[in-house]
C-alpha cells in the first residue's frame, strides 16, 4: 500500500554512513535516491553497480527534485553543509556526533538558518546521539532522581594479542573468542599483514604456538584493524531510580550493533518525520514516533502499542 510519491533524498558525503543510508533507500518503498553530492576529488569514484544511474554531483544546487537531504559528511564541516543546503529551502537530517552543550549550540544556528529559510532540520539523528539519547531520555523520565551508568564496549570483545603481532610478517593483531552453537570456543585472530607477508605461514605459526595449540584457531587477513575494532560495537545502559517510598525500578538496555548501520536507520526515519514538522531545528527526543514510522505509522500503532 504506497500511495505516496517517495519522497526523495540527496545523501551528502558518500563515506560509511551515507553508503548505507543509499542501500538503505534502494530497499525501501517509500524512499527514493535524488542525488549524491560529494566533494569534487571523489565525485569521479566508482559508485556500485545498484547506483549507477543516479546522478552524482558535487553541490547540491545541481540535483534535481529533492525533497531532504541527509548531510553524511564529518562533524566539522555538518554546519557548513548545512548552511549551503538550507539556502536552497532544502529541509536536513544530521547526525553531527555531538553532546550536552555542544550539540545545543550546533542546534542553536541551525535553528537560526532554517527559520530563515523556513524549512524544518533534524540534527544529531544517529545512533548516539540520537536514538540512545531517546533510551536515555526515557529511562530518566520513569526514574526520576535515579543515576545512570554507561558502559561502551566492543560487541565482540577484540583484544590485543602480543603473541600474534610478535610473528614476522604481522603487523598489528586482535583476537575474540566466539562460542559455537555446540559450545565449543573458537578463537578468531585478525591480522594485519606487512606488504608481501605469506598467509599461510603467518597462519600456521599462529595456530602451532603454545598459546594457541590445541584451540579451534581461525586466521583472518584485514585491511584495516582499527576499522574491524570500530564495528561491532556495543553499550550497557543502566539505570537505578532513586531508592524511597516508590520501591526501587532498575532499567537495562543492553545493545550490540553496528553504529554506522543504526545511524543510517534513524537518519532516515528522520526523513520521513521532516514533512510534518514546521520550520526550525529538532532534535531526535522532540520528534513524535508516529512520523518517524511514515506510511507504516498506522501499522506500528497496531503492533506495538
Ligand atoms: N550520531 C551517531 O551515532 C553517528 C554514528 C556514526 C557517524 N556519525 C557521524 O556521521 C558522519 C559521517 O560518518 P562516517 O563514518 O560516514 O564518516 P566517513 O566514512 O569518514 O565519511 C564521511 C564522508 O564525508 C565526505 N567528506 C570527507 N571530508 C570532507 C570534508 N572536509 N568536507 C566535506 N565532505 C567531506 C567524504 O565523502 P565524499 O568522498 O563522497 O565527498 C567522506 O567519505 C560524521 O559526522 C560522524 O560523526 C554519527
Amino acid at each position: 500500500m504506497s500511495s505516496m510519491k517517495p519522497l526523495r533524498l540527496a545523501i551528502v558525503g558518500f563515506g560509511r554512513v551515507g553508503q548505507v543510508c543509499a542501500e538503505l533507500i534502494s530497499l525501501s518503498h517509500d524512499l527514493g535516491l535524488a542525488a549524491i553530492v560529494r566533494r569534487a576529488a571523489s565525485a569521479g569514484g566508482k559508485l556500485p553497480e545498484t547506483l549507477r544511474s543516479i546522478p552524482v554531483t558535487i553541490h547540491i544546487g545541481q540535483a534535481r527534485d529533492v525533497d531532504a537531504a541527509l548531510i553524511c559528511v564529518p562533524t566539522n564541516v555538518v554546519r557548513e553543509a548545512a548552511s549551503q543546503i538550507l539556502q536552497h529551502g532544502i529541509p536536513i537530517v544530521d547526525c553531527a556526533t555531538l553532546h550536552g552543550e555542544a550539540l545545543h549550540t550546533h542546534k542553536d544556528t541551525i535553528r537560526k538558518m532554517a527559520l530563515h529559510h523556513g524549512v524544518p532540520a533534524i540534527v544529531g539523528a544517529g545512533w548516539d546521539p540520537g536514538a540512545l539519547s531517546v533510551f536515555r531520555s526515557w529511562f530518566a523520565l520513569l526514574t526520576p532522581g535515579g543515576s545512570t551508568e554507561t558502559q561502551h564496549h566492543a560487541g565482540t570483545s577484540l583484544r590485543h594479542t602480543t603473541m600474534a603481532r610478535s610473528v614476522r610478517g604481522v603487523e598489528d593483531a586482535l583476537c575474540a573468542e566466539v562460542r559455537a552453537n555446540d559450545g565449543r570456543v573458537q578463537r578468531y585472530v585478525y591480522v594485519e599483514l606487512e606488504k608481501g607477508a605469506d598467509v599461510d605461514k603467518i597462519t600456521q605459526a599462529i595456530r602451532a604456538d603454545p598459546l594457541f595449540l590445541g584451540e579451534d584457531t581461525q586466521v583472518f587477513p584485514v585491511e584495516n584493524l582499527a576499522e574491524l575494532e570500530q564495528e561491532g560495537r556495543g553499550v550497557v545502559l543502566d539505570r537505578r531510580g532513586s531508592p524511597g517510598r516508590f520501591g526501587h525500578q532498575h532499567l537495562l538496555l543492553e545493545a550490540r550493533f553496528d553504529e554506522t548501520v543504526l545511524t543510517a536507520r534513524i537518519m532516515l526515519a528522520a526523513a520521513r518525520a521532516l514533512l510534518q514538522l514546521e520550520p526550525g531545528a529538532y532534535a531526535l527526543t522532540e520528534i513524535p514516533l508516529s512520523a518517524m514510522w511514515g506510511e507504516r505509522a498506522e501499522n506500528a500503532h497496531r503492533d506495538w502499542l
